[in-house]
């Protein structure tokens, strides 16, 4: 019984520490300068067009943030067939630094 108890428990954990590596503001960076930076500006520095300025997104509105970018706003895309739902919350990740 205890060895079953030993062989989950470190499956589990094996499962956790995959399922968290991945996700990291770095690899959000990276993602935003491929997909973002011409319209958001060079480290979310808002180029003063009409898109809006990421450092100021509030950062109690995650489920705002995922919505819009998986459907488009206005003069936005939808990027939902373009990034996937972790690559979204890489790109959460990375705006939460503020570009610091
Ligand atoms: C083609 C230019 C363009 C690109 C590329 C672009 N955006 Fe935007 N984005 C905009 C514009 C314009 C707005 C302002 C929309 C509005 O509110 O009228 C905006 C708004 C937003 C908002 C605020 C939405 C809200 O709820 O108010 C977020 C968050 C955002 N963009 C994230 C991203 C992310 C992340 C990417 C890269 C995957 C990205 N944008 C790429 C043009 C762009």
């Amino acid at each position: 019984m205890l060895k079953y108890f030993i062989v989950l428990t470190s499956l589990l954990g094996c499962s956790l520490s995959f399922a968290q590596l991945p996700l990291t503001a770095e690899q959000g960076k990276e993602l935003y300068d491929n997909n973002c930076q011409t319209c958001h500006g060079e480290d979310m520095v808002n180029p003063g067009t009409v898109s809006y300025d990421l450092r100021k997104f509030p950062a109690d509105s995650k489920s705002r943030f995922l919505e819009s970018v998986s459907n488009g706003k206005n003069g936005m895309p939808s990027w939902k067939t373009v990034l996937s739902r972790d690559d979204m919350e890489r790109l959460w990740l990375y705006v939460m630094t503020r570009g610091r």
